[in-house]
């Protein structure tokens, strides 16, 4: 996937670091006598476009740089632009909560994901679900489960070093199928494959942008040059399919005997049978379709943000060792870390949080769309305007980020440059919690991680990112070594306690 594009007609940066990309079908409201926001110029049909496509550069950056252009003359302030997320998707949420409908999703059957829900009751009840579950921490004990997996995940490396980014793909998907479905999964456990199949086809219909700007392709007959996208959409309806119905299914039929764990669904399930709504097909397919979603979201995004961890200690080995010597003065080297240790290691912390500034993994997030006229500091939105806040332009501001291509773990430390500053967790995520935590103070306990050497004695390429609205990391050639005996029994004795 090269291109990460939209249905844009026309985008508009200006200092708040927000781009307008206008719909083609946004309305013009006649009534307006403000000007749209400020923005380069555009061709008919396809907007900016081609300027997107052809600077060779990751969009979010080309963004970045019409923002400097065309923001005011007080200067870029990007805490500010921080301010006008908050202030569009919070303030202004009744207006900017709605997602746009791009067709590929709907055609490929995920049109019922919460990413691609127009502001409906729909898109409401299953919020309302994902609220009670995934953000309240008192409905389900996701620390323990992460643990386990975490150590899952050591005893992976230990065993197959060479495929840590298979066991990066594994960690957040067995984590979640426990959480959501109560499953626990197995060697080659065929759900894995499914996460990993159904989170990348998601994502990678949103590269099919072309198909808003020429809607009208879909009545091409199948033989007919470059309408491979319907191929691509049919195999999608088969694992929508799949991936809202087999697990959920599996973990009915094993409530009915009596053999399933608690999970986000057994829950739902029993809440609903309490209330009289067991067996209401509606609310069935609702629970399916939140429980599938989570498995869609929480995926992919959290293997890049391990992906990224392991990036940013080879490109940064100090910071291992610094995490390193942090851990072993805590922790000692008798015992693996627990969540237990987390407020006395704030060197891993302000990795967690530095990792999530370094590279984002999401750097426009995900796209708004204005559900009616709206003002925004005297310029005129019209209904249908995507909103997509700059993520990426928000992390690299290096007024508030000195040198913010820079891994810094220091920088959020007492009495760090970026002690005080805006989390990156407040604009790089949507709303909940995710935590990095378990696995990074696991993982540097007990490996060291180098870069290989090639032939020369030359360190070899690292990893590098694909330019998607959710990034994946391409696997470095690096070496995972257990750091003693000792790590890599405490590894091997793991999870029998937890
Ligand atoms: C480091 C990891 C993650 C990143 C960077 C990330 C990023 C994001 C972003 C940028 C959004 C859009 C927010 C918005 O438009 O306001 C989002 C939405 C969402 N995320 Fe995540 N996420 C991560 C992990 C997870 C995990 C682990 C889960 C669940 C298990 C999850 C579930 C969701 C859901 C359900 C939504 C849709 C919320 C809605 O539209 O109401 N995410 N995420």
């Amino acid at each position: 996937m090269s291109v990460f594009s939209f249905k844009s007609v026309s985008v508009t940066a200006n200092n708040s670091s927000f781009v307008f990309l206008r719909y083609d079908r946004a309305r013009l409201s006649l009534r307006s006598r403000l000007p749209l926001p400020p923005g380069p110029k555009r061709l008919p049909i396809i907007g900016n476009l081609l300027q997107i496509v052809t600077s060779g550069k990751p969009f979010w950056e080309t963004v970045h740089e019409w923002s400097k252009i065309y923001g005011t003359k007080s200067g870029t302030s990007f805490i500010s632009s921080q301010d006008t997320v908050s202030e569009f998707t919070v303030k202004k949420a009744s207006i900017y909560s709605s997602r746009p409908r791009y067709i590929m999703p709907v055609i490929s059957g995920f049109g019922w994901t919460t990413v691609a829900l127009p502001y409906t009751a729909e898109l409401r009840r299953q919020r309302a679900i994902l609220q009670k579950f995934f953000f309240n921490s008192d409905v389900l004990n996701y620390t323990e489960i992460q643990q386990r997996e975490s150590y899952e995940f050591l005893k992976n490396l230990l065993r197959s070093p060479g495929k840590y980014d298979k066991h990066a793909h594994h960690l957040p998907a067995s984590t979640i199928m426990m959480n959501v479905y109560g499953h626990e999964v197995e060697a080659d456990d065929p759900y894995l494959q499914l996460a990993d199949e159904s989170g990348r086809a998601f994502i990678e219909y949103f590269s099919y942008i072309f198909l808003d700007l020429l809607p009208w392709m879909q009545s091409l007959p199948e033989w007919f040059p470059g309408t491979g996208f319907m191929k691509v959409a049919r195999e999608g309806r088969e694992l929508s399919d799949k991936v809202r119905h087999r697990l959920y299914s599996l973990t009915k039929s094993k409530m009915m005997n009596g053999t399933a764990k608690e999970s986000m669904t057994t829950k739902l399930l029993g809440e609903a049978a309490n209330t009289g709504k067991a067996n209401n097909a509606e609310t069935e397919e609702e629970f399916a379709d939140v429980s599938a979603m989570m498995f869609l979201a929480g995926s992919d995004t959290t293997v890049t943000s391990i992906m990224n961890l392991v990036l940013a200690v080879l490109q940064f080995p100090d910071t291992l060792r610094r995490a390193q010597e942090e851990i072993d003065r805590v922790v000692g080297i008798d015992r693996l870390p627990t969540f237990e240790d987390k407020e006395n290691l704030p060197y891993i912390n302000a990795m967690c949080t530095e990792v999530m500034r370094w590279e984002v993994v999401a750097p426009l997030a995900l796209p708004r769309c204005a559900a009616q006229d709206d003002e925004f500091r005297g310029y005129h939105i019209p209904a249908g305007t995507l909103v997509l806040p700059n993520v990426w332009s928000i992390a690299n501001n290096s007024e508030v980020y000195p040198n913010p291509s820079q891994f810094k773990p220091e920088r959020w430390l007492p009495g760090g440059v970026n002690e005080k500053s805006i989390r990156p967790m407040s604009y790089a995520l949507g709303s909940g919690r995710r935590c990095l935590f378990i696995t990074a103070a696991s993982l540097f306990a007990t490996f060291n991680i180098e870069r290989a050497l090639d032939a020369n004695g030359k360190p070899s390429p690292l990893g590098g990112h694909e330019w998607s609205i959710v990034r994946f990391v391409t696997p470095s050639t690096c070496k995972f070594t257990p750091r003693s005996e000792k790590a890599a029994a405490l590894i091997r004795e793991a999870n029998g306690s937890v």
